[in-house]
């Protein structure tokens, strides 16, 4: 079992990861102090996949349990879930010695974190993330949200959980699509701060569901990462940015798209695409390390084959509202990060433009 902790004095928490790592629980909750209800949430899929995995442990602890299943997606993370889920804590009396595990993807984790954040002012939560993007990136770090009509993630806060359980046993019944959105943020972590696991995945070649990656190896890596940047950068004032690679261009793609057509992981790939040609034209990234990445992030499939005409305006909006700059995370080689004010914007969409071009 590896063991990762997140330093944040007196909101430092462990990452623990490793198959079968849920067997950890009853021990966890067995600790002095942590005798109140537990709210398990999850959707629908995984709870009809893991809730009763979960209860055997739970139950071996003798904790009074109650589950709260949500519908899967991202249209679960609304104002009206937030509510439907802080009311049902209350009926169930839910007091501040209680604990919240949130047992699925992002979209669980994020719902979750943020009505353990406002439920009495802030109880308890731990992540049990089941999907390969929570288990290498949302479940690390403390940020939770919502979604409002007028844009993704823009109602939210900063709740650290207690600890982190990454199961990698439930990985199998992950769709293939879900798999390849988490290793985008892989590759993500991997070209901007771990030119060594960057190597392995090169190594690997095939980064598909049974290709031969090994989840633990690359979850404890990205975690690994995660966890240095958050304890220098908890709120992301600075450091943290450089976790956005790839990102600017891929929300002018999503949003343009209109939500849904493509994972955020798929765009993710796309925008990475984007940056790795700004960097060689921006920072001097050296020929090589410029291919070796474009043929790593290649293998990544994408159901996309051209840009809507409406990313610039994306963009652009983008710009306004950061007081007219957009800051691109670029590379200067494998591993070392440059941000860099981007006088024209549209070079970004114009090097989206030729990522799509190019696959
Ligand atoms: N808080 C953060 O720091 C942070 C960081 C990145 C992304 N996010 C958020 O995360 C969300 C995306 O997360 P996601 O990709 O996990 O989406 P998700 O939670 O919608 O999960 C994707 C799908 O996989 C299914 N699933 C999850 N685990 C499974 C398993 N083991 N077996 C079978 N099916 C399983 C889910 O039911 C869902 O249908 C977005 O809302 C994004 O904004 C948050």
């Amino acid at each position: 079992m590896e063991r990762i902790e997140v330093d944040l004095k007196d909101r430092s928490y462990t990452i623990h990861i490793g198959d079968n790592a849920w067997q950890l629980l009853p021990e966890f909750l067995g600790d002095p102090g942590r005798g109140g209800k537990i709210m398990v949430v999850t959707d629908d899929r995984v709870g009809g996949l893991y809730a009763e995995r979960l209860m055997n442990y739970l139950s071996g602890h003798g904790a009074e349990a109650c589950f709260h299943s949500i519908p899967e997606g991202e249209a679960s993370k609304s104002f009206s879930h937030l509510e439907g889920l802080c009311r049902r804590m209350a009926e169930q009396a839910l007091d501040r010695d209680c604990l919240v595990l949130a047992m699925g993807g992002g979209v669980v984790g994020d719902l979750a974190g943020l009505a353990a954040s406002v439920y009495l002012r802030g109880v308890h939560f731990v992540q049990l993330p089941t999907s390969l993007l929570a288990m290498v990136d949302s479940s690390v770090g403390g940020k939770t949200g919502i979604n409002i009509p007028e844009g993704k993630n823009l109602v939210g806060t900063f709740h650290q959980p207690t600890a982190v359980f990454i199961d990698t046993s439930v990985l199998p019944t992950l769709s293939a699509r879900d798999w390849y959105a988490g290793m985008a943020e892989v590759l993500k972590i991997a070209l901007t701060l771990d030119p060594s696991l960057f190597g392995y995945l090169e190594e690997v070649r095939d980064l598909g569901p049974s290709g031969g990656v090994d989840p633990v190896r690359i979850v404890s890596a990205a975690c690994r990462r995660k966890a240095e940047i958050v304890r220098e950068d908890e709120r992301e004032s600075g450091l943290r940015r450089v976790l956005n690679f790839g990102h600017t261009a891929a929300h002018a793609l999503e949003a343009s798209l209109g939500y849904g057509v493509i994972r955020h992981g798929e765009a993710v790939v796309l925008g990475m695409m984007a940056a790795l040609e700004l960097s060689r034209r921006l920072c001097g990234l050296p020929d090589g390390g410029h291919r070796r990445a474009m043929e790593v992030l290649s293998r990544v499939p994408v159901p996309v084959t051209a840009l809507p005409e409406e990313a610039a305006g994306f963009l652009s909006r983008d710009k306004k509202s950061r007081q007219g700059e957009v800051t691109a995370v670029l590379l200067e080689d494998i591993g070392k990060v440059a941000l860099v004010p981007l006088d024209r914007p549209e070079d970004l969409v114009d090097a989206l433009r030729d990522a799509l071009d190019r696959r």
